[in-house]
């Protein structure tokens, strides 16, 4: 896993975020299912031809937001980003919007709804310091942590690609990019 600290500059950092709330507006944030039925703690939402989907019937991509209307273009200073550090000859077809309030949290997964798993995902973190959680490849055994804190990229490939991951709490207030405390987590991804 390779983690750029500090990658995305104070004033990018910004834009994105503004970047990001028309996004928002066109395709509003929502709890997703567990495949138990709970609501995640994280709300989401996408950009891009595909977004990230789950409810009882599991997880999965769907072209369009669950109100019906096409899930709104990835900004361009995030695929600014995916072009300088994914070393990917793709664009990302799905960039996934995570939005974590102080309690919210997102326990150990793996990333493994694509078709090619040789293209990387990116994380970029924005707001608040979040507590990121990297495990193994099979369930369970050590794991490592380390503080994701705003305008940290993350790319998980190669080996790292499919290792399990979450994020365990966030530090509510240690960012003031932000207007109310939380963390936003974009993961950009080639999906098909
Ligand atoms: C994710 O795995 O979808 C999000 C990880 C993060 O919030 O850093
Ligand atoms: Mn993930």
């Amino acid at each position: 896993m390779r983690l750029h600290a500090g990658w995305i500059s104070p004033e990018d950092q910004r834009a994105l975020v503004s970047g990001l709330r028309s996004v928002i507006a066109a395709a509003p944030l929502f709890a997703p299912l567990t495949g138990w039925g709970k609501p995640m703690s994280v709300r989401m939402t996408s950009a891009g031809r595909f977004g990230w989907y789950s409810d009882r019937k599991g997880y999965r991509y769907i072209d369009r937001h669950p109100s019906g209307s096409a899930w709104p273009p990835i900004p361009d200073r995030a695929l600014e980003v995916w072009r300088a550090l994914a070393g990917s000859a793709r664009d990302p077809e799905c960039c996934l919007i995570n939005w974590y309030g102080p309690e919210a949290r997102m326990g150990l997964h793996q990333d493994r709804d694509e078709a090619d798993f040789t293209e990387p995902v990116l994380s970029i973190s924005l707001g608040d310091d979040g507590l990121f959680r990297v495990g193994n490849i099979d369930r369970g055994g050590p794991s490592e942590s380390v503080w994701l804190r705003s305008g940290d990229v993350l790319v998980m490939e190669g080996a790292s690609r499919l290792l399990h991951h979450g994020i365990d709490r966030i530090a509510a207030g240690t960012s003031t990019l932000l207007e109310r405390p939380g963390r936003i987590n974009l993961t950009l991804r080639v999906v098909t």
